[in-house]
């Protein structure tokens, strides 16, 4: 990673340390009502350092060019994904519901070098990326939990044998119902790692032809 990257993801990380307020004020808004995305307009609600560096050496070490991103935010993760497209020759879909929060990511990737290596593709992940015709070989899934299943079973015809879906926040509700999924589904085999934020599922789509 060269320094114009590092030094973006330093202010990145830095800025999104001190934005516990904005995440505690979107939080607020959520204490009758479920949480919307628009509550956290302002929050990062990010990767740490940890985790994007473990996305960055696993793209790097696996040589997967074809990535797709749910949930941009302020691009914070889709720097380090398009970081190691840049070694291996690949590329970067990700994907933001608000366009405010689009235009900052993409401000940010142009700071950082990387806007080649990303297409930002703004609404609805469901709407965004219906029909999407290329292969993935690796998925982030980092947006409102409650679409991870509905969202990997929509992309399941792009999987390829072996390709890695990586899921984030395991400790919210949301996520139960596309982890009893992976867990139990032929098709796939699935592990956490760590326990940051309740830990991360890795999970490799292994059996195209299984039902
Ligand atoms: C946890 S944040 C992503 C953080 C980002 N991956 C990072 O590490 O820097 C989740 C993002 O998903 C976006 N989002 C929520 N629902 C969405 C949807 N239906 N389609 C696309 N993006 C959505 C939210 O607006 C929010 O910015």
């Amino acid at each position: 990673m060269n320094t114009k990257i590092q030094n973006t993801l330093n202010r990145l990380h830095n800025e999104a340390n001190k934005n516990l307020p904005a995440m505690f004020w979107g939080l607020s808004k959520a204490i009758f009502r479920p949480l919307k995305p628009e509550d956290m307009k302002d929050a990062y609600i990010a990767v740490s350092r940890e985790q994007g560096e473990l996305l960055y050496k696993t793209i790097v070490e696996k040589g997967y060019k074809n990535i797709v991103e749910y949930g941009t935010s302020f691009g914070i993760s889709t720097i380090y994904l398009a970081a190691a497209a840049k070694e291996v020759g690949g590329k970067v879909i990700t994907t933001e519901l608000l366009p405010e929060k689009a235009e900052k990511a993409r401000q940010n990737f142009i700071e950082a070098g990387l806007e080649e290596f990303i297409d930002i593709k703004i609404g609805d992940v469901m709407q965004t990326l219906k029909n999407y015709p290329n292969s993935i070989e690796f998925l982030l899934l980092d947006g409102w939990k409650e679409q991870y299943l509905p969202l990997t079973k929509m992309l399941e015809p792009n999987f390829v044998k072996n390709t890695l879906i990586v899921a984030d926040n395991l400790g919210m509700a949301g996520v139960k119902i596309y982890l009893e999924y992976v867990r139990n589904s032929p098709k796939y085999h699935s592990q956490t790692i760590g326990t940051n934020k309740g830990g991360t599922e890795f999970t490799y789509f292994i059996n195209p032809n299984r039902d």
